[in-house]
């Protein structure tokens, strides 16, 4: 038997139905924030993500060449293409900028429980200015799109990416590897960033004292410890976020980012219950346009992993009712088995979500389809009532029935 290939999954309708509905409350959360979505395609100029996307993602790139010989890769992520295409169609439009967009991605990794090679993001980018306010306003829209699918468990923790590159330049480390050292803190793999930092000359008590800060964690008084102005910024984005009512933050200076592009605030959130493959969403502040050839400008945005939210939602044990359909119709006897196609028509055009058997099915195994497809009511449709230019409807779950006007059936199910 053919698979679907390794990573990937086949979404059925119980999932997508369900996969579809949160999809919706995420869009209703970015729509009442002022978001308006965006979409870019699924695979870009390689280019785009070698620029600037770092040493992980590269690795992890699905790129190949097209019968034109181009460079081309799948995209491991959206920020990248976002970013292209506000400066080819959006850079003149009034800022700020506020999109979001939702659409799988594709990374070449080991794939495990909650880490896919195609997995869906759903993510937000405000370009415009590097203000606390900004900032504040996309942490602030990742915990409500949390706290909206009813997420109880998680911790989301800030830090500044700005206060690590400075740090490690002080220390000496080349520009050119700073990307190497950071994924090493990224990781907490202190043992592997050692050898690495003494082959470029750093001194023991300087690598102790990097080590450090990026175990920084802590409420806002752990702010005092923050070298130059980051500090005072990230009090800043702190205290906007507790006037919007989002206190459960905590600041973590070990928040680094797999990917290269950040420059200031950056943030995590994760779900405990999900172990290794833990983060359900990622962001920070950045700069990107001047990379693309446009003019700099200051932008910050995060991605939801939907895949591993979803699956900390299930360990929640949230459960997704199905929607199911309003009406169900079925013919009593054959006889009236065509004018029951003319009931379940009228239905569909008034507007109500309708199903009927197609496969030549009696009563009663017409009324379990109407189960199965989880419709509110079954029409029944008999010689009887046709004669009167009326139905019988059932309401499946109290099993109360009642004779209807045909004229009056669609009203009725309505409300
Ligand atoms: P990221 O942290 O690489 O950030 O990805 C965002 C989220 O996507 C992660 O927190 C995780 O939940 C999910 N994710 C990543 N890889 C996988 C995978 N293989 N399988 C399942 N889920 C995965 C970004 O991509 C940035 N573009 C976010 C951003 C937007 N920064 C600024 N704007």
């Amino acid at each position: 038997m053919v698979q679907c290939p390794r990573g990937t999954r086949d979404f059925l309708p119980d999932q997508l139905e369900k996969r579809r509905a949160y999809e919706g409350t995420l869009r209703s959360v970015a729509r009442r924030f002022g978001f308006r979505e965006i979409q870019t395609p699924i695979f870009e100029d390689a280019e785009l993500f070698i620029l600037r996307s770092g040493p992980n993602v590269l690795k992890e790139l699905y790129a190949f060449k097209d019968k034109g010989d181009r460079d081309l890769a799948l995209r491991p992520e959206m920020t990248a293409a976002v970013v292209r295409a506000f400066v080819n169609g959006m850079s003149n439009d009034p800022k700020p900028i506020k999109v979001f967009y939702f659409g799988q991605c594709f990374r070449y990794e080991r794939p495990q429980a909650g880490r896919y090679r195609e997995f869906f993001q759903f993510g937000a980018e405000i370009m415009g200015a590097a203000t606390p306010e900004t900032d504040a306003e996309a942490i602030a829209m990742a915990a409500f799109m949390i706290k909206s699918l009813g997420l109880k468990n998680y911790k989301m923790r800030i830090g500044h990416i700005g206060v690590l590159r400075q740090r490690i330049a002080d220390i000496g480390v080349p520009k050119e590897r700073t990307a190497e050292v950071l994924q090493k803190l990224d990781k907490k793999l202190y043992d592997e960033a050692r050898p690495i930092l003494k082959d470029m000359g750093v001194k023991d008590e300087d690598m102790d004292a990097l080590f450090q800060l990026t175990e920084t964690v802590g409420g806002t008084e752990v702010l005092s410890m923050v070298p130059g102005e980051a500090g005072d910024y990230l009090r800043e984005v702190v205290d906007y976020l507790s006037r919007m009512g989002v206190n459960d933050v905590e600041i973590d200076l070990g928040v680094v980012r797999g990917l290269d592009y950040y420059t200031g605030m950056v943030f995590e959130a994760e779900a405990p219950v999900l172990g290794a493959e833990k983060q359900i969403c990622g962001g920070g502040s950045y700069t990107l346009s001047e990379l693309f050839g446009g003019e700099k400008v200051f932008s910050t945005g995060f991605a939801v992993g939907f895949d591993r939210i979803l699956l900390a939602m299930e360990k929640e044990g949230i459960v997704y009712e199905r929607e199911g359909i309003d009406a169900y119709v079925v013919a009593v006897s054959d006889e009236v088995r065509k004018d029951s196609f003319g009931i379940v028509a009228k239905l569909r055009e008034a507007g109500v979500s309708a199903d009927i058997d197609i496969m030549g099915r009696k009563l009663g195994k017409a009324m379990k389809s109407a189960s199965t497809v989880c419709a509110r009511y079954a029409v029944i449709v008999g010689a009887g009532e046709l004669s009167r230019n009326a139905v019988t409807l059932r309401d499946m779950k109290s099993g109360e029935q009642c004779e209807v006007p045909i004229a009056e059936l669609a009203d009725r199910i309505r409300n």
